[in-house]
């Protein structure tokens, strides 16, 4: 039987792993992304920010994901990321998104306490299987190669008692936090507040999941560490970006070829590889 969005969590909860958000705004990105899971038997979670899914279109992008829920047996989630406002959380769940992450993370603290429990309430008449995030903090940057240092403030981390007092009044399924992660790729190494992290674990485990934006650039023992300490999610995308930009550049460059499974098929590839390692990294293999 397939697990719920909401199982899906407990589970990784349970086993100690995260499962991994790849983001994507093309068919072609969700193929490659499809086939790892697929081969690694990993649960999976695929991302359209607001921009990446007006670009897919909501109802494609749904459709496309019951196409390889049913090829591949696995389950999916499809996430609503950075969703900003309750008019376009309830456009996704129409058409028929699973998963929504609320970020009112710019709003005062009491409005975005306010705006996360309306789309959870929302989320609930749809479906009692509809799992929703919300943000607390300050997330820097964005989904790119950053030429510059990304500053990280100590106003943006996330407060754990305030964490503890945003689940329980919002009764979200997962609470992304700000702990020295940003958006995209920078010049400077990130370090992550893992004392933060596990504070935060301690009080809210039970209630809700931690999750974890921002997954490129972060090294692999930092990941590793936030996993033991409580990370269930990890989102990543500049990566992923990245890899497809630089290879379809170098592709196109270096020859003529004009018929787009040929010259996407290496970018796919590339794309693919780093999904590989996320998710070996990330200890979802084998775990559906
Ligand atoms: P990166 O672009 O840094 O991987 O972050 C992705 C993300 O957090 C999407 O919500």
């Amino acid at each position: 039987m397939t697990l719920s969005t909401k199982q899906l969590f407990q589970k990784a909860e349970q086993g100690g792993y995260a499962i991994g958000q790849f983001n994507a705004s093309t068919a072609d990105q969700i193929k490659a992304i499809m086939k790892i899971a697929r081969a690694l038997k990993s649960p999976v979670i695929i991302g359209t920010s607001e921009g990446e899914r007006d670009f897919l279109g909501v109802r494609v992008a749904v459709k496309l994901l019951e196409a390889y829920e049913e090829e591949t047996g696995l389950p999916i989630i499809l996430n609503a990321d950075h969703t900003k406002s309750a008019a376009k959380a309830e456009i996704a769940l129409k058409a028929g998104y699973n998963s929504i992450h609320f970020d009112g993370s710019e709003l005062a603290y009491e409005e975005n306490v306010k705006q996360t429990k309306y789309v959870v309430e929302m989320c609930a008449r749809f479906s009692a299987d509809i799992s929703v995030e919300g943000e607390l903090g300050f997330l820097a940057g964005a989904s790119k190669i950053i030429k510059e240092k990304v500053e990280i403030k100590p106003e943006y981390y996330t407060d754990p008692a305030q964490a503890l007092d945003f689940v329980t009044r919002t009764g979200v399924d997962r609470m992304a936090i700000i702990i020295g992660n940003s958006h995209g790729i920078s010049i400077e190494e990130p370090a992550l507040d893992i004392a933060r992290l596990k504070q935060t674990y301690n009080l809210i485990k039970g209630r809700a999941v931690i999750v974890l934006h921002g997954g490129s650039g972060i090294p692999d023992a930092q990941i590793k560490d936030a996993i033991v300490n409580g990370i269930r999610k990890i989102n990543v995308n500049t990566e992923l970006r990245a890899a497809f930009h630089d290879t379809l550049k170098k592709v196109l460059n270096e020859s003529d070829e004009t018929t787009p499974y040929k010259y996407l098929a290496p970018a796919m590839d590339a794309m693919a590889d780093i999904v590989d390692n996320k998710i070996t990294l990330f200890g979802s293999a084998n775990k559906v």
